[in-house]
């Protein structure tokens, strides 16, 4: 840990999922340190999900697009910020395949605008806080940008039945323990995007990457695999097909369900970010993930019995042998739809590196995973409301009208 007892720190794209976790556990685990959340609130982003900690002493919200240079530069002169997290970006793939410009704007230009910031103000200052390449270790400000796995493209499914994965978590210590093919993505692994948000995500890494072999800037950045929790937009599989399965609505499924990814409780992905801020070496990348994976078509199903236990619609019948087994009505809600164009089909992250470095592991088993986060939707059935209706985005205007 450095010895910088006061920080301020930008975090990039915090309205939004991972970012508002990563938010609320700064902010509450650091009362020294300044935290100032910049979101540009796309549909993406929505405060309401840190209505818990908007009032605490040591949080500002700044509404602000990562592409205004100028605009960025005030902000850090004016709070002398020292450390980035930036995790703001354009984020769904279906998005990326209808809109790719908007991709390439936020995500590959808005980080180079933000580095730019950062190397200008950060550069302006006497030392600690001067860039140079000797001062690889413990320096001050810090450049941390959160990327994903899908840079590293697709693996093969060699194994679709499924065989015993060589490493386990406790993320990935339930029933389900299988890996579906021998290749795992690792950080020293060719970047082989596929979608244009991948490639957009691939572009941003490069120069953040570049950043500091160029100019020496203190950057780290890491991969991680897909995330779930609360707070998740529910454009994405996990929230939608809950909500969609609370209203007997269809569950639309890509091609075969056959695909798989590995999944990681967000809050775990968020505990792993502070770790590497503050104890991660400086130009080096790792991988976050919990050696979990699943095919889409498995995790729909215990997303089912998941909701359909929590609402009491399991139903009991007799098999053929006299047993009685539960049965989950609303697995006929399945829909297979065509699949998404040049759709990846397995990602799987060796996460060992930060494991053996800096110790980390994730804190939750991943059917408890779901159960926690069925029921936090199931409870926050005005959160869900308010952004299936779009209601979200007026919370600005009544929040901070006058601030
Ligand atoms: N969700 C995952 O499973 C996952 C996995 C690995 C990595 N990541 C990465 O983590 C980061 C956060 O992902 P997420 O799922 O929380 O995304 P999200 O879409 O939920 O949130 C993105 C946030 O960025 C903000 N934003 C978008 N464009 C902006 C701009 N131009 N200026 C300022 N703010 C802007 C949005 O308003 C929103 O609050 C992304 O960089 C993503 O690539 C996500």
């Amino acid at each position: 840990m450095t010895s910088f007892n006061k920080r301020v720190l930008l975090i990039t794209g915090g309205a939004g999922f991972i970012g508002s976790h990563v938010v609320r556990l700064f902010v509450n685990k650091y009362p020294e340190y300044k935290i100032i959340n910049l979101d540009k609130l796309t549909y993406a982003g929505n405060l309401a999900n840190l209505k818990d900690i908007e009032d605490k002493p040591n949080y500002r919200f700044v509404r602000m697009d990562i592409c205004d240079f100028e605009g960025v530069l005030k902000l850090m002169q004016e709070e002398q910020v020292d450390g980035i997290i930036h995790l703001a970006a354009e984020s769904h793939v279906d998005r990326s395949i209808k809109d790719p410009f908007t991709f390439a704007q936020t995500n590959v230009m808005g980080t180079l605008s933000l580095l730019q910031a950062a190397k200008t103000f950060w550069e302006s200052q006497p030392t600690p806080y001067v860039i140079s390449h000797e001062t690889t270790v413990n320096v001050p400000c810090r450049f941390y940008h959160i990327s994903t796995d899908e840079v590293y493209g697709a693996l093969e499914m060699t194994h679709p039945e499924g065989i015993e994965p060589p490493f386990t978590t406790k993320a990935s210590s339930g029933k389900h323990h299988l890996a579906y093919g021998e290749k795992f993505f690792t950080e020293d692994l060719k970047y082989q995007p596929h979608s244009p948000y991948s490639a957009a995500k691939a572009s941003s890494d490069h120069f953040v990457r570049a950043f500091h072999d160029t100019f020496g800037m203190p950057t780290i950045v890491t991969n991680c695999s897909n995330n779930y929790g609360p707070y998740q937009f529910p454009e994405k599989l996990i929230p939608l097909f809950i909500n969609n399965i609370r209203h007997r609505k269809p569950l639309p499924v890509y091609g075969k369900g056959e695909n798989v990814r590995d999944w990681l409780y967000v809050e775990d992905h968020a505990r792993a970010i502070d770790l590497i801020f503050h104890e991660g070496k400086v130009a080096e990348t790792y991988n976050i993930g919990g050696f979990n994976e699943w095919k889409n078509i498995d995790i729909i199903k215990v997303i089912i019995q998941t909701v359909n236990k929590a609402l009491g619609r399991v139903k009991l019948e007799t098999s053929e042998t006299g047993e009685t087994i539960e049965t989950y009505p609303d697995m006929d809600l399945i829909t297979y739809v065509t699949d998404r164009a040049g759709h990846d089909l397995r990602y799987a992250i060796d996460s060992s590196k930060l494991q053996r470095e800096l110790g980390w592991e994730p804190s939750l088993q991943f059917e408890e995973g779901i159960e926690k986060t069925v029921r936090w939707y199931l409870d926050n059935q005005p959160w869900m409301d308010n952004v299936t209706s779009g209601d979200y985005q007026k919370y600005y205007e009544d929040m901070y009208k006058g601030r």
